[in-house]
């Protein structure tokens, strides 16, 4: 059983056998910020279902109250009634991102073209995440920014209009991209972002639902992307949040590792800038995912996955290049994956992993290790070989993604219970995360 120990927060999970039924998920993490941020720009109301249960997306919410928005929410309904691109008000205090850098890197881009001064604050771990790579480009753009060298708390100096700029991206990074598209939209002409490798386009999808025209130009490798300083978002109404296929991914590892299991989870997002994990274990790694009709939910494509715990030939063991940014999120549990391939896994490119909610790299290869298991650290990646892992106690290092790789690790683990401590950072995307779990782990 699955069940708290002591220490309240600290879960313990021990082998089980398969995983067996429908999985019910939060709304996608990512859309959800998005539809929260130009909901509050658009002019008129939105009503968005689904809307992700995160304490990351509840940070943006907050924000966006702070500045005047009316938001009312009930369960996972949300309405926030529209106050137009440069409607916000001067927020009385600091507006604090929590854990949450998508908060503060898209705020960054909103709050550089409002007329005011605010503050973004974030907790430790957000503290020391590098924010320059935002600030350069807002800078350029004509916004004033002050940090803690490249860190929160930004003191962020607005000024409308912006100046529009071309901006190549120096990292693939869908926030970056985000943020400059939404300072954008308050800029005195169009600005353009250049992307070499393709991020998440969640926020050029969701502009385009809101009525907003963005350009898209492929030249050679590059992609532009522009957005009009004169656009408005007039067209509010309601919309519904596909499932997170991020969090499907811990699913989807655990019934591909364990023979015999069968589970369906509905609605998930399938967007091709954001799951490549589908194509990676189902082809690559020769997992057994289905993929049901494919329909769109405003503007995003959405179908039902069924796994089933039957893995075949593997046809590579290396993850990267340019799908990196593509599974970014996904690779904590695709090096827990890799413990159960014939021929491992070695992830490379993903230096990124280094500068999330926490150091990645370092967190799996220590926890791996602690389990067990055959790692080999590199500066952008890691390698991990076949292993039997045993349990252990590891760390989730308030690392939301960590916590719940190594709960499918201690599942997958041939003997021993595993203690994961600092478990309740689930509640950063996925509250529920272990009741889920439990309710489709079959131990016998
Ligand atoms: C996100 C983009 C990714 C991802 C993060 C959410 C987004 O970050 O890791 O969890 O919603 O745009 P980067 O774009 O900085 O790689």
């Amino acid at each position: 059983m699955l069940g708290r120990s002591l220490e309240y927060f600290d879960m313990l999970v021990r082998p089980a056998k398969r995983l067996r039924g429908d999985v019910s998920l939060p709304g996608d993490k990512s859309i959800s910020h998005r539809a929260a941020i130009m909901a509050a720009l658009a002019n008129g109301e939105t009503r968005i279902e689904n809307f992700a249960t995160s304490a990351d997306c509840a940070s943006t919410l907050k924000c966006l109250q702070q500045m005047g928005v009316d938001v009312r929410r009930e369960a996972n309904t949300v309405w926030i009634a529209g106050v137009g691109k440069s409607g916000l008000r001067t927020p009385s205090d600091e507006l604090d991102c929590g854990n949450s850098g998508t908060t503060m890197r898209l705020m960054s881009g909103v709050l550089a073209g409002q007329d005011f001064k605010s503050v973004l604050i974030g907790d430790e771990s957000l503290s020391r995440r590098p924010m320059k790579r935002v600030i350069a480009p807002l800078t350029q753009m004509g916004a004033e920014i002050g940090s803690v060298d490249g860190h929160a708390p930004l003191t962020i100096n607005g000024t409308s209009p912006l100046r529009s700029i071309d901006y190549e991206l120096p990292i693939a990074s869908a926030q970056i991209k985000s943020c400059v598209l939404l300072a954008g939209l308050n800029a005195d002409g169009e600005t353009t972002v250049i992307e070499a490798v393709p991020t998440r386009d969640h926020t050029e999808r969701m502009l385009r639902w809101f009525g907003v025209e963005i350009g898209e130009k492929v030249n050679g490798q590059a992609t532009r992307i522009s957005i009009n300083g004169g656009a408005e978002l007039n067209t509010a109404g309601d919309m519904s949040i596909p499932a997170d296929i991020s969090a499907a991914a811990f699913f989807i590892v655990a019934a591909s590792s364990l023979e015999g299991s069968n589970i369906r989870m509905e609605n998930v997002g399938i967007n091709p800038t954001r799951a490549a994990l589908i194509d990676v274990v189902g082809r690559q790694l020769g997992g057994s995912i289905r993929l049901g009709e494919q329909i769109e939910l405003n503007n995003e494509p959405v179908a039902t996955i069924s796994v089933i715990g039957q893995l075949e030939q593997q046809r590579s063991s290396e993850i990267k290049g340019g799908v990196v940014a593509n599974l970014i999120d996904e690779l904590p549990i695709l090096a827990v994956f890799g413990t159960q391939l014939e021929h491992g896994l070695e992830v490379r490119d993903a230096a990124e992993l280094r500068v999330k909610e926490s150091d990645r790299i370092a967190a799996v290869v220590r926890n791996l290790r602690l389990m067990g298991a055959d790692v080999e650290e590199f500066d952008d990646g890691f390698r991990v070989s076949r292993s039997r892992l045993k349990g252990a106690t590891v760390d989730s290092f308030g690392d939301h993604r960590i916590a719940m790789a190594f709960a499918v690790a201690g599942l997958l683990a041939v003997e021993g219970e595993t203690a994961i401590v600092g478990a309740e950072c689930v509640d950063v995307s996925f509250p529920g995360f272990f009741e889920t779990l439990k309710n489709v782990v079959v131990y016998e």
